[in-house]
């Protein structure tokens, strides 16, 4: 049983790589949490960080309440699984499992009994004799969580420890790690950069970029209401659209969200128009997942864009339709990658205090979302995050339609995001 806080944990290398910046999370006792994020972002460092492998270079440590910084990786109470885990090759399957109970001098029958009780409910029972080289990719893997798990840590560290599995294989794991740990009730960090087995696998994510804890929170919460753009692109399948939209305020009646060709109308009785009248006469973006589209009859009146499928992907249980709508998409995945911002002090900053007051989150998590040193206006024109829109919507699998056919497509007005131009969530602060 374990309790993890981070408070305020930044990492610098000595080189200057600044792969922590001011992370605080509190892993909850018994929780499985999933740190998310893409090559590079710091999961790993967080991790060994916490299993005591490097040192942070400010903040501290908490593990069950008590600072950690000054104890020795063994007396931390931690296993830890990492991708490339490393089998003793010339063991048995019993001997590789067993091994850190007889370093802790565990008389053999004690030994075997517990090896047994791990391998049979990791379903390796029957291979307990075999040397790694006679067993199969999963069967290494289960030997390699036997072995880190055959101790009862407080704390499980899991470092993609599937990625080298293909995808069958993983998602049989995937169900089997949450499982176990759960059934045990150990408290567990686990790193990967995919999204759908973080939204699977977690009690809650916390989303990395750059070193910068973006969110965190249950997989309802981060996918429902992403805290930025970054969030909001980077979970769910198909990406979320995100179009550049420009405000008009017609007071009282509605918000008008100009497409490009196209507008969508935020009635003034939906809670969100007000934040989103703030930004009368500036540019927004727009967030519409694919469940908030539907395709209807062309005469169908309401929040409806129409366009012209530019092409479809088949993936049997679907069909994605990208259709051309005469809009702007901000393509997220560039992000960052631009000079910084010329204008600091830029009309949109006007709301930057408020709004990160506002996307603050309740529920108990404590995640403080840092502003990156070098924010950047997604939306400035010039640079090349921006390209024409492919509205990504569903339909049924195979659907008798081809590319340059017309689609209507009627839009849940209720389901939109908005983010301002700096990426952050413009809504008005309630979850
Ligand atoms: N020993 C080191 N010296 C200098 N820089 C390092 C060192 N280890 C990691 N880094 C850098 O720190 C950053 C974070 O690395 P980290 O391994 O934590 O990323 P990650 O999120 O685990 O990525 P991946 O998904 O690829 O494993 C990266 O920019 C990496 O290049
Ligand atoms: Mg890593």
């Amino acid at each position: 049983m374990s309790t993890v806080l981070l408070k305020d944990v930044t990492k610098v290398w000595p080189d200057g790589t600044i792969a922590v910046n001011h992370v605080s999370l509190d892993v909850e006792d018994g929780e499985f949490l999933v740190l998310l994020g893409p090559s590079g972002c710091g999961k790993s460092t967080i991790l060994r960080m916490i299993a005591g492998l490097e040192d942070p270079s400010e903040g501290d440590i908490l593990l069950n309440g008590d600072p950690v910084l000054e104890l020795a990786p063994r007396d931390r109470s931690i296993a830890m699984v990492f991708q490339d885990f490393a089998l003793y090759p010339h063991m048995t399957v019993n001997d590789n499992i067993g091994f850190p109970l007889r370093l802790s001098g565990m008389e053999t029958n004690n030994r075997l009994e517990k090896v047994g009780d791990v391998a049979s409910a990791l379903g390796i029972g029957d291979v307990l004799g075999r040397k790694p080289s006679q067993l199969s990719g999963g069967q290494r893997q289960r030997v390699a969580m036997g072995r880190a798990i055959v101790r009862r840590p407080g704390l499980f560290l899991m470092d993609e420890p599937l990625s080298n599995l293909d995808s069958g294989l993983r998602a049989e794991l995937r169900a089997e790690i949450t499982g176990l740990t759960r059934e045990l009730g150990v408290t567990t960090m686990y790193v990967t950069h995919d999204q759908a087995e973080a939204l699977t696998m977690a009690d809650r994510v916390a989303i990395m970029r750059k070193g910068v804890l973006q969110d965190v929170g249950t997989p309802t919460e981060v996918y429902g209401r992403p805290a930025t753009l970054y969030v909001a692109a980077f979970l769910g399948a198909p990406r979320m659209n995100l179009l550049e939209a420009s405000v008009y305020v017609h007071l009282d009646q509605y918000v008008t969200l100009n497409l490009g060709e196209q507008a969508l109308y935020l009635p003034w009785n939906d809670i969100r128009a007000r934040a989103v009248a703030h930004y009368h006469g500036e540019r927004i973006v727009v967030g519409m997942r694919a469940e908030a589209l539907t395709p209807v009859a062309p005469d169908v009146p309401g929040d409806v864009l129409r366009g012209r499928i530019r092409y479809l992907e088949h993936h049997g249980h679907e069909s994605l339709a990208y259709l051309d709508i005469g809009a702007t998409a901000i393509v997220v995945d560039e992000m960052g990658t631009g000079k910084p911002d010329p204008e600091p002090g830029g009309a949109f900053r006007r709301f930057g205090s408020t709004l990160q007051k506002l996307t603050g989150r309740g529920s108990g998590a404590t995640a403080t979302v840092q502003p990156p040193e070098e924010r950047v206006s997604v939306l400035d024109p010039g640079r090349h995050h921006r390209r024409p829109a492919e509205l990504a919507v569903r339909l049924a699998p195979y659907p008798a339609v081809s590319p340059g056919h017309p689609l209507s497509i009627a839009v849940r007005m209720d389901m939109l995001h908005f983010f301002d131009e700096r990426g952050d969530r413009i809504d008005v602060g309630w979850r």
